[in-house]
């Protein structure tokens, strides 16, 4: 199994870093001494991460003001990492959302962009920055799945499937970089305490569930991806939700996700 590659003066790009688990890789992976691509559209929480990163630590930034969505992102992304002459050692696929909610009230443009985001953006990023990894023989890819890539997901059908491609694609390419010094990983976390619930469209979830902090995932995540593992799944609990999803009935599976994600209606009161 390869072994990550220090990090100290090395660069490394990470989408989806202005806010959430994105912001605390930046944040740890800076710690370790390396410079950073930041990549997200909210360019003002970008900036003061990138002051709050030197102060800390000294390293460097290069910000990258960008909808992951928007037609050529990638290919400007490649092109302005190739201006700065950076190489990069570490790609963190972190941008991503989700939506939660029942079919006739989806709005399947949203549904559009997130599949943009969570599986094209992330597979032709990785697609650009892995071969010259696999050259030099050294690199990592992390991918960010979720614990809902292991099963369907009712009333969240679209962004689990998203997940689920996210993890196979990252373990195919594992496999693949095994006799290499390169690392792909999937980090598949719970529940983490960000903005993801407010954005899916189901605010109030995240403070009804057991959940972990953006600092503990990431921390697990860099120290298994040193250990060069194929996906990391941070919590006993949410490991043990994995296992079990084995081992239950695939209706049994999907049906008491129904439990969890079912939008709540008010109730109706007599008149
Ligand atoms: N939090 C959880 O419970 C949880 C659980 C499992 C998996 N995940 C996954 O973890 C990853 C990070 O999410 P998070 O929890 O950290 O939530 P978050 O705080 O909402 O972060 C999402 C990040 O994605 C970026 N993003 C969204 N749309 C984008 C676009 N069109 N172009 C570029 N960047 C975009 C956002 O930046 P801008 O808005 O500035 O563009 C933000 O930095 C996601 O892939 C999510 O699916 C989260």
């Amino acid at each position: 199994m390869p072994r990550l590659a220090s990090m100290t003066d090395r660069w490394g790009v990470i989408t989806g870093a202005s806010s959430g688990i994105g912001a605390e890789f930046a944040r740890q992976l800076a710690a370790r001494g390396m410079h950073l691509v930041l990549v997200a559209r909210r360019e003002e929480l970008m900036r003061s991460l990138s002051e709050e990163l030197h102060r800390l630590h000294g390293t460097r930034t290069e910000i990258i003001a960008m909808d992951l969505t928007a037609e050529n992102s990638i290919q400007q992304i490649a092109s302005r990492v190739e201006q700065a002459g950076i190489e990069i050692d570490l790609l963190v696929n972190s941008a991503g959302f989700g939506m939660v909610g029942e079919i006739l009230e989806t709005d399947s443009n949203r549904i559009r962009q997130m599949l943009r985001l969570n599986i094209e953006a992330l597979t032709a990023l990785t697609y650009h920055f892995l071969p010259a990894m696999i050259q030099r023989n050294r690199g990592g890819v992390l991918n960010v799945a979720s614990l809902a890539a292991f099963q369907p997901v009712a009333y969240m059908g679209a962004y689990a499937a998203s997940k689920a491609y996210v993890l196979h694609f990252s373990e195919a390419l594992h496999a693949e970089l095994s006799e290499t010094g390169v690392v792909v990983m999937a980090l598949c976390p719970g529940v983490t305490q960000t903005d993801f619930f407010d954005v899916a469209g189901a605010t109030g979830w995240l403070q009804k569930h057991s959940s972990q902090t953006p600092e503990e995932v990431v921390r697990k995540a860099i120290v298994t991806m040193d250990k060069g593992r194929q996906y990391v799944v941070p919590g006993w609990r949410n490991y043990l939700l994995t296992c079990l999803v084995r081992i239950g009935t695939r209706w049994r599976v999907v049906n008491e996700s129904k439990r969890f994600f079912r939008p709540r209606r008010p109730k109706k009161t007599e008149k």
